[in-house]
């Protein structure tokens, strides 16, 4: 945890209002090779797990879907693409935005989403809106996280639920060992080799060991007046599904 004046910014302790800087910089780096260094990072597995989360979301014709810390689209438009009738994919990085936007005009899905340019923690849209808000990868990345939390439960309609997928903890005691060998030693050699970006890919290793366990991120979603608060690990404990519903 940190006080008012400082957070963390991977393993360094940073003045609060420096982090979104850093954070901005880091995506900025790498956003022309997000996509490619995500399928390597993580060997293809954050496709399975994508895949999962849309499958919970159950996107449906109705459907009014607030992507948080969208990036360069993955999410909105797997849920576009499984039948959700409208998305306002929104990041606060409009180097992410502009990727997304290329991607959205080549899949033809422009005209059913809308991009924002827009700090999750701060949210220029109305209360009690969306019937859906999903933020995947994202929340990690934030200063402040039950600022985010509670912007969701704010723009979400009454019945509407809110979903984050996030790296979280390995419950799985045999895993742990080698998962701390690839985070440390492999993702900062292909932040280094193909993103050309060591301290980027640092970042992220780092920054997935300061977020809260799964059982700490479900009371703070309770405390932003999220309901029915649930969680489901992936492989392990290595990401997680939260789950909570605006009642
Ligand atoms: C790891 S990417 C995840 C992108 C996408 N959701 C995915 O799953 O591929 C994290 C994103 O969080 C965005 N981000 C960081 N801080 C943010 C904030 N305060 N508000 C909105 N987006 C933020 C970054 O710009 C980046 O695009």
């Amino acid at each position: 945890m940190s006080d008012n004046a400082t957070t963390h910014f991977g393993f360094r302790t940073v003045p609060t209002e420096a982090k979104k800087g850093l954070v901005r910089e880091v995506f900025e780096s790498v956003a022309p090779r997000y996509d490619l260094m995500n399928d390597l990072m993580s060997l293809g597995i954050h496709r399975v797990w994508k895949r999962i989360f849309v499958t919970t979301l159950g996107p449906r014709p109705s459907m009014r879907l607030l992507d948080l810390a969208g990036g360069t689209g993955d999410i909105t438009f797997a849920a576009l693409d499984r039948g959700c009738g409208h998305a306002v994919l929104s990041d606060i990085n409009p180097a992410m935005l502009r990727v997304a936007e290329e991607r959205a005009v080549e899949r033809g899905l422009i005209g059913r989403m809308e991009l924002l340019c827009a700090d999750a923690e701060r949210l220029p849209l109305p209360d009690d809106h969306f019937d859906a808000v999903t933020i995947a990868f994202g929340l990690r990345n934030c200063t402040d996280i039950d600022a985010v939390l509670r912007e969701a439960q704010r723009v979400l309609r009454p019945g509407g639920r809110f979903l984050c997928l996030e790296f979280s903890r390995v419950t799985v005691a045999a895993l742990a060992p080698v998962y701390d060998a690839y985070s440390f030693r492999v993702l900062p050699f292909l932040g280094r080799t193909v993103a050309k970006d060591e301290e980027a890919y640092r970042y992220l290793a780092e920054s997935i060991r300061r977020f809260p366990r799964q059982p700490e991120l479900a009371s703070r979603m309770t405390a932003a007046k999220l309901e029915r608060v649930t969680w489901r690990d992936l492989s392990g404990g290595i990401a997680a599904i939260h789950s909570g519903w605006k009642l």
